[in-house]
């Protein structure tokens, strides 16, 4: 950009210069010209000067009649002084030259009379004399009517030169034939100029040592071939000078050209080329994935308003994306704890079905065996790892979700409280057990149980994480959760909760570990020590809850889990039952009984006619539904939930529409999310498998106890 300025301003001053220079030229030659015009004229006014001069004279002389002498009164050199003429001369009648006065006085009066002679041949009555190396502009007149003559001259010498040369500032030349009389150059320009001349036309160029010059010239008589002539010399170095000075001031003048135009334009880069490069450079890094280049909005100009628009844009894709790749991850982790899910609900189905068998068989034989017999031993021994078996399931199931819940609206606080208790037994003394709980807290809708569990495997990890001591701390509180506080806690969304928080101030945990902490079987304790099934529990139950949970951790300083539970409005639930009660022998009532599996069949009817109930079994639900039409003195129902071709809950309401008020029971290792089965559990009790004797008598006992269900349509069944 400032290169082109220069090059324009440049072509710009060539331009100039050399238009000025050829107008100058020309100007030279013009001015020459009217010089010389000027000099014409200015001759001419001399030689009427001269003539009036000469009949003054003659006049004078014709009236003073003196014939001898007419210039007598002319005769001393001081009235030729007076007259201010360089010549005055009388003729006679035969052309002689009577009287002379000249100055200088090299003129003789044979000079005279022979340059009359020429004069008086012609005819005219003004003309150039030269004589002995002077000229002289001359007026001749007759005296009266005769033939003597007054002649007046005027001396073209250097001082009439020069006062020619100072009206038109240009040199001036007086030659004949072509030698210089008189001129305005110094003596050695003038030898210099009379060679020039006899050499040069009478109109052109010429050079002369460092100068140049424009010569015009005016012949003022040419007389057989001797010419007098004034030449006018016009110097092209005074022009040249105006233009150098011109140059100069051209190229000042482009100088700041150049320099305003480099001024403006490291004004433009500054203000706009510069930004609009770095602006281009982040588009480009964008587009390689680099959204950290740096970018500079200086000003309120637009382009630095395109940059921090591009820069916010920019910050918003940056957001976008951190936010698609933490739902990314999320995505995959709730993938992986679905399969996980879905992998451990498979087993724990059939695996429940067997360790009911397990458990029940163990149950029996113990009952059966007598007490010194060696074999109780093993039976009991059976017995307690069939129930470890079946912790081990259900905790698989919780963190898969697919536990059966019997969630009732509760306060958190008195869950807090009865564990309260238990956990003093579980926490050594040099740990500091702090509750703070929230009076008038919110409620929530959970599973009584499950809430214990992940209260007690929190516990137990601040425990393992503090053995050298320290403090627990278990809080509730009511807590909102708005935008701001979401952004902070992004698992957490905007809304109501009830918040249990746990904290210590344990070992705490690195990032990497942090990362892993809910996956199953996750530990970083010796084998043994730790299943890694603790928080997979806990988050399961939190998940199915609808809640969410935050963890705070930092080595050396300790751990925070905060859960949030959602609040809910509704009435307190009663108490829920609890399952250590006594087993109570039940009236002669009839159960129909259905399960797929024989041996959770057989194993089930055993108890509960040991309870003594009657009891009509079926394999699956079209069997029950045949059973149920034969005998109409069925009390009770208590099915499986997951069996081919028809589902306990469907069976259920089939029974119902021909038997309202049927009581229910359903039994289930686990429970897979299905639609059709509606909220099948609000109208029926629930018992997880693997059960016991005790908790198969005792659900179907209280299940008899409770009042029918109302509005319960009654229909015909449709098969
Ligand atoms: N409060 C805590 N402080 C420090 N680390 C913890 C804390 N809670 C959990 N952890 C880390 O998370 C891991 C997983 O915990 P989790 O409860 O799932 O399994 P576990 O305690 O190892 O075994 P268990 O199945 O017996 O509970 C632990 O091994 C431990 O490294
Ligand atoms: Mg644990």
């Amino acid at each position: 950009m400032a290169l082109t300025t220069a090059c324009l301003c440049c072509a710009t001053l060539l331009v100039v210069h050399y238009s000025v220079k050829e107008h100058a030229r020309e100007q030279v030659v013009a001015e020459a010209h009217t010089s010389l015009l000027a000099f014409d004229v200015l001759l001419h006014q001399h030689q009427n000067t001269l003539a009036r001069k000469a009949d003054l004279l003659a006049t004078k002389a014709a009236m003073t009649g003196d014939d001898d002498d007419p210039g007598a009164a002319q005769s001393s050199p001081d009235a030729l002084e007076s007259d201010g003429s360089d010549l005055v001369a009388v003729a006679d009648g035969a052309g002689r030259v009577v009287v002379l006065h000249s100055s200088p006085s090299s003129f003789s009066a044979a000079d005279a009379q022979d340059m009359l002679a020429r004069s008086s041949a012609e005819g005219s009555r003004s003309d150039w004399w030269y004589v002995g190396d002077s000229l002289y502009q001359v007026a001749l007149e007759p005296i009266g009517h005769g033939p003597r003559k007054i002649i007046v001259g005027r001396e073209i010498d250097y001082r009439a030169v020069h006062d020619m040369g100072r009206i038109s500032r240009s040199q001036v030349v007086f030659s004949y034939d072509r030698h210089i009389i008189a001129s305005t150059f110094r003596p050695i320009e003038e030898q210099e100029a009379d060679k020039k001349l006899q050499s040069a036309s009478s109109r052109g160029q010429i050079e002369m040592g460092d100068d140049q010059f424009f010569a015009d010239s005016l012949e003022l008589t040419n007389r057989s071939g001797s010419v007098v002539r004034l030449t006018v010399l016009k110097s092209f170095s005074e022009s040249a000078a105006l233009i150098s000075r011109l140059n100069h001031l051209l190229l000042a003048l482009g100088l700041v050209a150049v320099l305003a135009g480099a001024v403006f334009v490291f004004l433009i880069s500054d203000t706009f080329t510069q930004p609009l490069a770095n602006l281009l450079e982040g588009f480009q890094a964008l587009e390689r994935g680099d959204s950290d280049f740096p970018l500079h909005a200086n000003g309120g100009d637009e382009v630095a308003q395109t940059t921090r628009a591009f820069d916010r844009m920019r910050d918003t894709l940056r957001k976008n994306e951190a936010q698609k790749q933490q739902l990314e991850d999320q995505l995959r982790q709730s993938q992986k704890m679905e399969a996980l899910g879905r992998l451990a609900g498979g087993v724990a189905h059939d695996f429940n079905n067997l360790l009911t068998v397990i458990k029940g068989h163990s149950e029996l034989i113990t009952d059966r065996i007598a007490l010194a017999d060696p074999v109780l031993m093993s039976g009991q021994q059976i017995r307690k790892a069939a129930d470890r078996a079946a912790t081990l399931t259900r905790q698989m199931l919780t963190f898969s979700r697919r536990q059966a819940l019997q969630p009732k609206v509760l306060n958190l606080n008195a869950i807090v409280d009865d564990m309260g208790k238990l956990l003093k037994r579980l926490i050594p003394e040099d740990i500091e057990v702090i509750f703070r709980t929230q009076e008038s807290i919110g409620r929530v809708k959970a599973d009584a149980g499950q809430l214990e569990q992940v209260l007690l495997n929190l516990a137990v990890n601040a425990r393992d994480a503090m053995p050298r001591g320290g403090k627990l701390t278990i809080e509730t509180q009511n807590a909102t959760v708005d935008q701001d506080l979401a952004r902070i806690r992004p698992s957490v969304e905007p809304g109501e909760y009830v918040k249990l928080v746990v904290s210590d101030t344990g070992t705490g945990m690195d990032a990497e570990t942090k990362t892993h902490i809910f996956e199953p079987f996750f530990t970083t304790k010796e084998p043994g020590k730790g299943t890694g099934l603790g928080l997979a529990t806990v988050y399961g139950v939190v998940k199915q809850t609808d809640g969410f949970i935050w963890v705070d951790t930092e080595i050396g300083v300790g751990s925070k889990f905060e859960i949030y539970l959602p609040r809910v409005n509704a009435k307190l639930d009663a108490d829920v039952m609890r399952r250590d009660s006594p087993i109570r022998i039940a009236a002669p009532e009839t159960v129909l009984l259905v399960e797929d599996e024989a041996e959770v069949l057989t194993l089930a009817r055993d108890f509960l006619t040991a309870a003594g109930y009657q009891v009509l079994t079926a394999e699956n639900g079209e069997r029950a539904l045949e059973v149920a039409l034969g005998d109409n003195s069925i009390d009770i129902l208590v099915t499986d939930v997951v069996m081919p071709r028809m589902r306990g809950p469907e069976l259920a309401q089939r029974l119902r529409r021909v038997k309202p008020g049927l009581k229910v029971v359903y039994v289930s290792g686990y429970l897979e999310p299905n639609e059709t089965d509606g909220d099948f559990l609000k109208e029926a009790s629930f018992l997880n498998k693997p059960f016991s004797r005790e908790m198969l008598v005792h659900q179907v006992g209280e299940a008899l106890r409770k009042s029918a269900p109302a509005n319960v349509a009654v229909e015909t069944v449709a098969n």
